[in-house]
């Protein structure tokens, strides 16, 4: 019924998946034999064509051609709200908790303006996503990092003993808490989502929870939201969602908070509204109401079944190849290879690595600014036989 094997020729088409010119500090022209093409396997976006459910809902209101001042549906806030209630289980949405944020980073930076508006210290779990390493050095917020360490099985773990730690000798009030984890691909279960909630309630954190790979749950793993996990979380928790990730949208911006706790999102609204930036986009409602929709549900059910196929064919390859570590991801199209051992074995440097991929179109992502000294991130968001294509190059002229 969805179509998950066509691929998008997306050269030309402004997507920066494929006409970046330059990439891990390489000009990809430079690099790339000619033989070989190009397969975007870094940023987090996808390589499929959006279900039309997404579509229809746009072009129907571009039929309409008349795009003056607007507000915005009960219909956006009541597809959020069934959302969540058919994805989530959660049931205590009202149409007050949503807002919108213009990019999910855009509503992390607000939040924190409003919690710290004179800066501070924020808790972050490392290796973190870019993204927030980025927003908190530029908006002046030192970063306490805490490590995720790997247990015997080779799985993510918070370390809570650090944490607490880290919360009390630096007095911190705010943390960024990302659930479903990028870029370890970690799903949190309940026992750790409580336990990270009660040590935030026995310090007063207040928790900026991003959870917008929350859809992407693979392995019958189970997301579960930060506010509802205990008392505390649900008054103390601004949780952040899109359905950029879910359904390829980044470029449209549809990010959205979710705040339950009245006198913390009026804060926050409050100061939102007063930069008069913070302004949703027509059409980019239309493509949300199409894609939360029972069709869009069933798109993402099937995408779900692709991602853990192409994630089965990328550990098969790549724990076939000695010296590189990687983790089955429990979400997220993300995985994170530690490549250290396999570096020092072969005497290669990460770079030259990373271009050996690069030279044969695995257009792969240095994890370094991510964490750790030897690491690459890599999207197996495409369909299957990209995936497949990119583990023969691999095979063949890399590992
Ligand atoms: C954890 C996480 N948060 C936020 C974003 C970006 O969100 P937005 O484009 O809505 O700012 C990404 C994109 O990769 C991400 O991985």
């Amino acid at each position: 019924m969805f179509d998950y094997t066509t691929v998008p020729d997306r050269r030309g088409k402004d997507a920066i998946a494929i006409d970046i010119p330059e990439l891990n500090g390489f000009v990809i022209d430079d690099v790339l034999k000619p033989e070989f093409d190009r397969l975007p396997m870094w940023v987090a976006d996808m390589n499929f064509v959006v279900p039309t459910c997404i579509t229809d809902r746009m072009s129907e209101r571009l039929a309409h051609p008349s795009f003056g001042y607007y507000s915005v549906r009960a219909e956006y806030y009541e597809a959020i709200a069934n959302w969540h209630r058919t994805r989530h289980g959660i049931t205590d949405i009202t149409k007050d908790a949503i807002g919108y944020e213009n990019g999910l980073l855009g509503g992390l930076v607000s939040s924190l303006k409003v919690l710290l508006p004179h800066g501070g210290k924020v808790l972050l779990h490392t290796p973190a996503y870019i993204g927030f390493t980025h927003v908190l050095k530029d908006n002046h917020y030192d970063i306490i990092g805490s490590e995720l360490i790997k247990d015997a099985d080779g799985r993510w773990q918070m370390d809570l003993a650090d944490m607490e730690e880290k919360i009390k000798m630096e007095d911190i009030k705010a943390a960024v808490f990302c659930s479903p984890h990028n870029p370890t691909g970690r799903v949190w279960n309940r026992e750790e989502l409580e336990a990270a909630a009660a040590l935030f309630e026995k310090y007063g954190v207040t928790v900026i929870s991003d959870e917008i790979w929350s859809d992407l749950i693979l392995f019958g793993n189970q997301h579960i939201p930060f506010a509802s996990v205990s008392e505390y979380a649900h008054e103390n928790t601004v949780e952040l969602y899109a359905p950029s990730k879910t359904f390829n949208l980044a470029g449209l911006v549809g990010s959205y908070h979710i705040i339950y706790g009245k006198e913390l999102r009026n804060r926050i609204e409050a100061y939102e509204a007063a930069t008069s930036y913070n302004h949703m986009n027509v059409l980019s409602m239309y493509a949300l109401m199409g894609a939360y929709s029972e069709e869009g549900a069933a798109w993402v059910d099937g995408l779900l079944k692709i991602l853990e196929e192409n994630v089965r064919i990328a550990l098969e390859a790549l724990q076939a190849v000695q010296g590189i570590s990687v983790e089955q991801p429990e979400g997220t199209y993300m995985l994170f290879l530690d490549c250290k051992e396999y570096c020092a074995q072969h005497h290669l440097t990460l770079d030259e690595l990373l271009k050996k991929g690069m030279e044969v179109g695995v257009l792969w992502q240095d994890g370094r600014p991510f964490g750790g000294t030897h690491t690459i991130r890599l999207n197996l968001a495409s369909p299957t036989q990209r995936i497949e294509e990119a583990f023969r190059r691999l095979k063949q002229h890399v590992f």
